[in-house]
Formats: C-alpha cells, structure tokens, sequence
C-alpha cells in the first residue's frame, strides 16, 4: 500500500524534512527545511552510561535509544515550532553504526512516515557528516573537498555533485577518532577520548618524538596503528623503567601527529584538484587544535572554509536532514522493507 503511495509524492524545493539519527549513542531528531535551514535539533546522548565500560555498549544504546526517541523527536517538532503535520519527509540513518540502534530509529522512522503518508528517506551516516557544511554555508556548492575525520571513518573525499564523490584516500588501518580513544585509554584517561585528550594536551608540550605516519607518501591515505603503537611503547616503557613522564605532553604529542596531517593532506588535495572551497566532518572535527591549525592553512592559502560548529560536528540528526533533501530532490525513497545495515561498503555507495 505505501508502494502505492510513494509513486504520487510531490517534491516540494522548500520540503520540511525530520530526521532521526541512531547510529551510536546519541539519539537525534532534526527538523531541517529546503536541505539547508535547520529548525530544530535535538539530542539526547547516553554517553554518560557508557563510561565504566569505557566505550559505547551496543544492549545499553538500543535500550537508552528507545527510551529517547519519542521524547527527542516530540522535542524538535516543538523547538521548530510546527507540528507532525508540517512534515513533507522523513528522513533516517539506515547505516553504518551499531544496528540494534540503528533499528530503533529505522523502526520509528518507518512508523511515522507510514502514518503520515510522507516519503520515507534512508541516509548513509557518513554522507550525513558530510552534508552538515550545507546548513553552514547556505551557498555551499560542489564540487569541494571534504575531509572526513571520525570514530569510524578518515577519509579526503572530491565531491563533485551534490550526489557525487570520489575518494581521494582514506585510513589504511584505525580512523583518527579511534586512534584518539585509544590514546586516551592508555594514558588513563576516561570515555570519550577525543575530547579529554584534547582537553589534556592544552596542559602540554609537543616534545616526544613520534612517527609522522605517512606525511609526504601515500597519496591521500592515511594511518594511525603506527603511531598508536608508539605511544603505547613510549608510555610502557616509561613504567617499566619508573620513569616520570607527563601525559600531557604524551597527549599534546599525539594530538599534533594525528591532527597535522590531516589539515596538510586536505590542503594538498585542494591544490591539487584545483578546488577553493574544503568542509569538514565528523566527531574528531570538533577538535580546537585541528580547526585553528585548518583555518591558519586555509586563511594562508586563499581557501574557503566551511567549518561546521562543533555540535553538527559529533553524532546530530541535521547532517541527516541535509543529507535526505539531497536525496528527497532525486526521489530516491525508500520503502517499508527499509533495514539498517551494520556496515554501508562506501560513502556514496549503497550496498
Ligand atoms: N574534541 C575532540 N578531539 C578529538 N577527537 C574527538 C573530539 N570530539 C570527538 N572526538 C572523536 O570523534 C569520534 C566521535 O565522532 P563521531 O560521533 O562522528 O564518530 P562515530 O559516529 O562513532 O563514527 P562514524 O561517524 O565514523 O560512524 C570519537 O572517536 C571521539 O573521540
Ligand atoms: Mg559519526
């Protein structure tokens, strides 16, 4: 019957579209107008439940998950100031991310646009995170290079069309969100990472020698097992040895060896595709270090940069919402069989 239905939706330019993002540990409603706009954006996290395990655990995501989401989309329904009716889309992460969470919002997603006989959109977390420079600047166009810097995903990405991307490179082993809530356990410090390593590193010094990983090779990949590795050999044989040693300097250290190349292989790539405009993505985007060394380069270099606020940054429904206009305007809909996916193969590819 919504088989049916979905052959007669109108596309409208200035669609409403809600969002829900579930992927993690964050659930996230956003209402998101004309694929640039956000009205709203609301998330409630259940980060602080995961830190005595020191990492998110997928049982207790799903369940905090369906414990939000009514309340998280009632929410942004409310702060956009409309009510269900006003909705001309809805839009949902179907991948990749921890799939009884992805369920959660998959399952309510197709609940709603069931009932409310709107078209059901289904959207590639990582193409979300880089959609977000599209509510920041409004007259953002391809083709750009987007730098994608998260907990799961590296990667220096040509974006030739609103719906087209090459990838120029991308992490041969761990992603730099990783690699930094890796750090951060080893130098004891608590769940998430990414932030108390950042936090910690403004108390010290880049002094220790770590390996530069593939600065000037390797095209536009990148690789942090080399350099995880280095810090946890320096820090043990520190200990062994009953060696002071100052883990801010460890932190600070290490953030500046996994932040710089990023910034210089993004550069590069913008030289060498002769494009002035570079956004960012992803959770480890949000870092201070990495966004003033971008705007110094970018500022140097005559290049235009479309850096998101931190929250849209991290885990948020409005990428989504961004992400899903792209897709409403090509009518590509999904249907009431929609499943989540553990593990989408690319961005820009659907398996
Ligand atoms: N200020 C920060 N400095 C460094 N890393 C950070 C900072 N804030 C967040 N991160 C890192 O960003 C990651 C979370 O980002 P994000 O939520 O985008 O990842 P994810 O959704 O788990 O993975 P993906 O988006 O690749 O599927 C974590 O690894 C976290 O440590
Ligand atoms: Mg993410």
């Amino acid at each position: 019957m919504y088989s049916e239905t979905k052959r007669n939706f109108k596309i409208k330019k200035d669609a409403v579209i809600l969002a829900i993002e579930s992927s993690c540990d964050e659930t996230a409603a956003a209402v998101v107008k004309g694929g640039r706009d956000i009205l709203s954006s609301e998330i409630i996290s259940s980060a602080s439940e995961h830190v005595r395990f020191g990492g998110v655990v997928p049982e207790i995501a799903s369940r905090a998950h369906t414990s939000a989401i009514s309340l998280v989309v009632e929410k942004a329904i409310k702060s956009a100031d409309l009510t269900l009716k006003d909705i001309d889309a809805v839009a949902v992460t179907y991948g990749s991310g921890l799939l009884g969470a992805l369920l959660v919002g998959v399952s309510y997603a197709k609940t709603l646009a069931y009932c409310l006989s709107v078209p059901l959109i289904a959207v590639s977390h990582i193409r979300g995170h880089l959609a977000a420079g599209y509510t920041v600047d409004k007259e953002l166009t391809p083709p750009f290079i987007g730098l994608l810097a998260s907990g799961g995903h590296t990667a220096i990405i040509r974006v030739t069309s609103f719906d087209g991307y090459e990838i120029l490179g991308g992490t041969l082993d761990d992603a730099v969100g990783e690699a930094f809530d890796k750090v951060a356990r080893i130098i004891g410090l608590a769940y998430p990472g990414g932030p108390n390593v950042e936090r910690l590193a403004k108390e010290g010094k880049n002094v220790i020698p770590l390996p530069k990983m593939l600065k000037g090779e390797g095209g536009y990949n990148f690789s942090y097992s080399g350099l995880k590795t280095a810090v946890i050999n320096y820090v043990h044989k520190k200990e062994q040895a009953k060696e002071e040693y100052s883990r801010a300097d460890v932190a600070a250290s290490f953030q500046s060896a996994a932040l710089d190349i990023l910034a210089e292989k993004a550069i590069e790539a913008c030289g060498e595709y002769s494009l002035e405009t570079l956004t960012v993505g992803g959770g480890v985007a949000a870092n201070g270090y990495l966004r003033e060394k971008l705007i110094r380069a970018c500022r140097e270099r005559g290049i235009k940069l479309v850096l998101p606020p931190k929250p849209l940054c991290t885990d948020n429904a409005a990428m989504i919402g961004a992400e899903g206009y792209i897709q409403y305007l090509k009518g590509n809909f999904a249907d009431m069989d929609l499943n989540a996916e553990a593990r989408i193969k690319e961005v820009g590819e659907r398996s």
